[in-house]
């Protein structure tokens, strides 16, 4: 791993057990195939990357996510305003300057990104900060990503509710997201919100076009209203990044771009987990061991269920991008593990009593944050005592963390259920940068590992077909 980065660290130590765990044998055994998948996922970034048709068996072949940061922050070295990311980085410094508020329309893999991104790097209370707090970037809506008429009344509530704007504090502005151009919910909600802010501006076509910045393929439908509207900045979704593979491109860098994010330090973290990626050996190696152990309990224990046990509020919708990422990619075929996201303490007062006893059909992996942001709170001796949180006093909110992972993690040891953690020295942009791009080259090695082509979601367009037809009824 690259010197700046404080590498993020996998420990599957609780998952192997008697009976319902793992044993080193089959890890053992499996270590060449590991290799051959790793091998495999090199290769077709390669094969993507000569521009070579691939052979159909192959196809989609959606490798261009795997070199994308070390190709961003290249060209980011070389020329610092005309590249990609000077540009994302200069619109997004634009649109801060201009706007107070902004709504990012998205759906799957054109939302969870930036949305997972704002959640663990921004305060929690974000949107209802002073500007001034927030340190000039804008407050963020998510919309587009469903067809909830009574959500978007509610924005268009808040939206226009100013008519002309004077100030910034009044202003406004979308990101509006969608590498086909296509997709129902976010075209809707884009036809929208465009007539408000239209109205917003007293029907300034120039003023209108700056304050909305989409994110598409170069070609469809919404690449051509863009031309259409004037829009002065348009990013592009490069081809062979699939949606749900899309977080390190303008989809999930503006959004983060415009809530101060380091976008740079991100890269770095991905581009040195891919470093690690491809020279660390299977035992030392996070990606191929998360690929070895979710494989092998799955296979061997029935583990069909993988439990992303998030230790924070901030990592919630971490573990709901993950969510997305593993089951377009591997459930096809009828295989593919489910992928489910708890946040804990919360959960273990709603899922923890099946985790511990239900069906043994689980593996819990914990992602645990290691450092806070905040000054530790500390619970303090007080006149009331009814409580008797007294004994407790000089305790902090991280001690009492550390204990309820301690102790969740000896109680299903206890009932022979497998755990693994995973350490994220700190909620930061290169903490994630790695985190991200760990679960997405996991995701393509086992896909490769089971034979099961990790890109494209031909299941998704059935739902589609028949909603459009229905429409047109
Ligand atoms: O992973 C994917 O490709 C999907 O989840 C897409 O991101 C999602 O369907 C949205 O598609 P689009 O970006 O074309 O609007």
């Amino acid at each position: 791993m690259s010197k700046t980065v404080t590498p993020i660290t996998y420990d599957p130590s609780a998952a192997f057990l008697p009976d319902h765990g793992l044993c080193q044998a089959d890890l053992d055994h499996l270590a060449p195939w590991l290799e051959n998948a790793r091998r495999e996922v090199i290769e077709d970034e390669k094969m993507w990357a000569s521009g070579k048709m691939p052979p159909v068996h192959k196809l989609p072949l959606d490798a261009g996510f795997i070199r994308l940061p070390e190709r961003l922050l290249e060209a980011y070295q070389k020329d610092r305003n005309g590249s990609e990311l000077g540009r994302i980085i200069k619109t997004a410094q634009r649109l801060r300057d201009q706007i107070d508020r902004v709504v990012v329309l998205g759906i799957g893999g054109s939302y969870m990104g930036a949305r997972a991104l704002f959640e663990a790097c921004c305060h929690p209370y974000h949107n209802e900060l002073s500007r001034a707090d927030r340190g000039s970037c804008p407050r963020i809506y998510f919309e587009g990503n469903n067809v909830d008429n009574d959500a978007l009344q509610g924005l268009l509530d808040l939206l226009g509710r100013v008519r002309k704007p004077t100030t910034v504090d009044d202003r406004w502005g979308i990101v509006v997201i969608s590498k086909s151009g296509g997709t129902l919910e976010t075209a809707a909600a884009f036809r929208m919100l465009h007539e408000t802010l239209r109205k917003s501006t007293g029907d300034n076509a120039d003023a209108t076009a700056q304050l909305i910045v989409p994110v598409t393929g170069k070609s469809g439908k919404l690449f051509e209203l863009a031309r259409a509207i004037g829009c002065p900045d348009v990013f592009d979704i490069p081809d062979g990044v699939g949606g749900r593979f899309s977080i390190f491109c303008a989809v999930g860098l503006l959004p983060a771009a415009l809530l101060g994010i380091d976008i740079v330090a991100l890269l770095e973290g991905a581009a040195a987990m891919n470093e690690h990626f491809v020279t660390a050996r299977p035992g030392d190696n996070v990606v191929l061991d998360y690929v070895g152990v979710c494989q092998q309990l799955e296979e061997r224990r029935g583990a069909t269920i993988r439990v992303l046990s998030t230790w924070g509020k901030g990592l919630e919708a971490v573990g709901l991008w993950y969510d997305q990422l593993l089951a377009e990619s591997l459930g096809k075929h009828e295989h593919g593990a489910t992928p489910l996201t708890v946040v804990n303490t919360r959960d273990l007062h709603s899922r923890g009593q099946q985790h511990q006893e239900g069906r043994r059909d689980k593996l819990i992996t914990n992602v645990i944050v290691d450092q806070v942001k905040r000054d530790r709170l500390a619970i303090e001796k007080s006149t009331f005592n009814q409580d008797t949180l007294d004994d407790l006093a000089g305790k902090t909110l991280p001690d009492i963390l550390q204990a309820a992972i301690t102790g969740t993690n000896q109680a299903y040891r206890e009932a022979r259920r497998p755990t693994a953690d995973l350490h994220l020295p700190k909620l930061d942009a290169s903490s994630l940068g790695q985190l991200f791009q760990m679960l997405m080259l996991a995701t393509v090695v086992e896909g490769r590992l089971i034979d099961i082509n990790p890109y494209g979601q031909p299941g998704v367009e059935a739902y589609k077909k028949h909603m459009t037809s229905n429409l047109l009824k």
